[in-house]
């Protein structure tokens, strides 16, 4: 952890169960990530209320600000994100992607990328964590693909994933000491 600002972090928890196998993963590596000169903002996206994006384009208006017009719960979210060294998402696959409230606040990242090019997730570093009741070929395979493309067309570099496929109950996940050893990596690539 060696950069000597606190590298602000924002985290994105799409899972809808508060103590399910998504928070477990990701308190693995919100744990490690605590260890270092950060700060943390969650937001937990199913407690939220907000639509995906409407493409009315008003966000193209703004160069400096996310601008979305969609006056909703995940403005603070976008405001957070365009402020942040590093945005972590956190999902669990749903039908061979992420889950909905994710996907939509995903979409919404669309006012974060400006007509003229600029990015305001240019040279943050992203990361995810992903849970999945299958292997890491029935669907988070594709999650990571989505977001490595999202991170090369936003000009933000994808630092990697905590990847827990074939998770059984929370309780037993909570016991897997091979993702507990995988987040300390990722935490340390994470805040650079
Ligand atoms: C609606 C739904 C769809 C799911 N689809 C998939 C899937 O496509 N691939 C997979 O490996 N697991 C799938 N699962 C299993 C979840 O990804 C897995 O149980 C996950 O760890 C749940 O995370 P949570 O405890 O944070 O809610 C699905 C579960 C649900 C409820």
């Amino acid at each position: 952890m060696k950069k000597d600002k606190a590298q602000r972090i924002a985290i994105l928890n799409g899972s809808p169960r508060p103590r399910g196998n998504t928070a477990v993963v990701l308190g693995f590596l919100t744990q490690e990530l605590e260890r270092g000169k950060t700060i943390l903002s969650k937001h937990d996206l199913y407690r939220l209320r907000y639509r995906g994006c409407a493409h009315c384009d008003l966000c193209k208006a703004r160069e400096d600000e996310p601008g979305c017009a969609l006056k909703d719960d995940l403005q603070k979210t976008l405001a957070d994100i365009a402020r942040s060294d590093v945005v972590l998402v956190a999902s669990p696959v749903y039908c061979w992607s992420v889950s909905g409230c994710l996907s939509a606040a995903l979409d919404r990242f669309y006012c974060l990328f400006k007509e003229s090019g600029k990015s305001l997730m240019q040279g943050k570093r992203i990361g995810a964590v992903f849970t999945a009741g299958g292997d890491a070929f029935d669907g988070m395979d594709l999650c990571v693909a989505m977001m490595k493309k999202l991170s090369g067309f936003a000009g933000a570099e994808y630092v990697g994933t905590l990847a827990a496929a074939g998770c059984g109950t929370p309780e037993q996940t909570a016991k897997r000491a091979d993702l507990k050893r995988a987040a300390r990596p990722l935490a340390r690539a994470l805040v650079g």
